[in-house]
């Protein structure tokens, strides 16, 4: 068929845990050609709950497509040049839904919410820490609050309207990929229930050798397996849109956001390996067709599996709670800055550190430590940024340290995500991690990555791209002076971990 002057393009529904949005790609030369996004809410009903409205994070989504669909008509392109859509998602964060009325029947629980401490110490008493490790070991991921597992048995428990939906077999569950293509498909009116690998691999009820919910996790969280999505590769044809101006397209790539962004920084090798940093922090690495088991506290997940016949692809993972989240509470907890691009230029002259660390634990610390009831907080300006900025190098820089015992030492990190974007937070990461830090001039790698799986899927996009133009970060501290600044790191450390006790 005839296309306009871009050629075939391609759209990307991105729900992240802090802003949806959609762009749309130019398959040939993956340029963004226009793109509309909305903040999403979140609500903490009680400490440590974390929820979104299920029906905030579907409308939002349907406004950005039709916000960016009058773009491309006022920029004289082709709305119907769109061949594909593909789908990225905010991970573990758990929807349950009427499928008859397609209500939710509770609010999103969020991956960042840690309600479920409770289910998981109960849990290890019920069956045992061998138990714990043989969880991990079919699904590459320790017990912890953050997975979809605790807090889907969580709602099964504790909502009477759930409980119900179940008796009545009326209920539907799943990330939120699940929802928004059950919902973009037609919903009550037969949308897909489908996930990809990728999301599946974070609910912790799938296994990793057979890409299928497994009968024995399913088991141990009490979980019934009529409630779950079907479980497809990351690029192939769901269904088709139902709904407002793309009806009739195709949505045919679906991936975490994290995996997402590994895949549009073109990690596709053994060995290549990505950060992005938005909300949380995220380092992923491509461990090819091996499922690796960290014995340093990282997570071993589905990087990818492009097509229903194509090899699944590994990797390991070092989660960070906290990065973001860390210099929005510089703003709004704090009150000490009015703006988090702030955090660029407000630090102390030279390397004059006020002596503070800062360890961001709101939310518990993840990888690679995983202590669940870990916090800490501190007080003042110049050095507090500094300090927050300092703590999200650390702690990448603890993942990168893990990873090098666990497979291989990485050669160079490619990064990406919004505040990847501040270049003083990259040079302290180069200087932290010794390695160059290379950040593409394309920022979008999140949103990218789950075009190239949806346009691969109607074979539109090429199969390769060459490395797109960067800004490269090189190391500039001494190997002492790293070295002293990641033992007082560790020492912060050591002594939040211990503040729970
Ligand atoms: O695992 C949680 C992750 O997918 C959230 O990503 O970009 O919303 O911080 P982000």
């Amino acid at each position: 068929r005839e296309y306009g002057r871009f050629g075939p393009l391609v759209g990307a529904i991105d729900e992240g845990t802090t802003n949806a949005r959609f762009l749309v790609f130019a398959a040939s030369t993956s340029e963004v050609l226009t793109y509309h996004q909305v903040p999403i809410k979140r609500f903490s009903p009680q400490e440590g709950w974390v929820e979104q409205d299920a029906l905030e994070l579907y409308k939002s989504i349907l406004e950005c497509i039709e916000v960016t669909i009058d773009n491309l008509r006022k920029l004289d392109i082709n709305p119907g040049d769109i061949v594909s859509i593909g789908i990225t998602n905010q991970r573990e964060t758990i929807i349950v839904w009427n499928s008859l009325t397609g209500q939710p029947l509770y609010s999103a629980i969020v991956w960042l919410d840690t309600r479920t401490s409770k289910v998981v110490d109960e849990l290890i008493k019920k069956y045992g820490v061998p138990w714990a490790n043989s969880v991990e070991q079919v699904s590459g991921l320790p017990l912890s609050t953050y997975f979809s597992s605790v807090k889907l048995k969580w709602l099964l428990q504790n909502v009477p309207a759930v409980k119900d939906a179940v008796v009545a077999g009326e209920c539907l569950a799943g990330t939120v990929d699940s929802w928004l293509i059950w919902n973009l498909t037609g919903g009550c009116h037969g949308g897909a229930h489908v996930t990809d690998v990728t999301n599946a691999s974070r609910t912790q009820l799938m296994s990793l050798q057979s890409l299928q919910w497994d009968n024995r996790l399913l088991k141990y969280f009490d979980i019934p397996i009529q409630i779950l999505p079907k479980i497809k590769s990351s690029s192939e044809i769901y269904g088709y849109i139902a709904t407002g101006s793309l009806t009739g397209v195709p949505i045919a790539g679906c991936l975490g956001d994290q995996q997402a962004a590994l895949l549009g920084q073109n990690c596709l090798r053994f060995g290549q390996g990505k950060c992005t940093y938005g909300t949380g922090c995220f380092l992923l690495f491509n461990t090819g067709d091996s499922i690796v088991h960290s014995k340093n506290g990282l997570l071993t997940t589905v990087a990818f599996k492009l097509g229903p016949e194509v090899p699944p692809v590994y990797a390991l993972e070092g989660s960070i709670a906290t990065a973001g989240d860390a210099l929005q509470w510089l703003r709004d907890g704090l009150e000490i800055i009015d703006d988090i691009k702030d955090t660029e230029l407000i630090l102390p002259d030279g390397d004059n550190d006020g002596d503070i660390c800062f360890v961001p634990a709101f939310t518990g610390l993840y990888s690679p430590q995983w202590q669940k009831d870990a916090r800490g907080k501190a007080t003042k300006r110049e050095h507090f940024v500094r300090a927050a900025l300092e703590s999200i190098c650390q702690h990448v820089r603890a993942t990168v340290d893990a990873l090098a015992v666990d497979c291989i030492p990485l050669k160079q990190l490619l990064v990406d995500g919004g505040i990847a974007q501040n270049s003083t937070l990259m040079q302290m990461q180069a200087d932290l991690i010794g390695i160059p830090v290379i950040r593409p001039l394309m920022t979008e790698s999140t949103a990218l990555g789950a075009a190239m799986a949806a346009g691969r899927a109607l074979g539109v996009w090429p199969p390769a791209t060459p490395a797109p133009p960067a800004d490269v970060f090189l190391p500039s501290l001494m190997d002492d002076e790293r070295e002293i600044r990641c033992k007082q790191w560790e020492k912060a450390l050591d002594r939040c971990m211990g503040w729970s006790s």
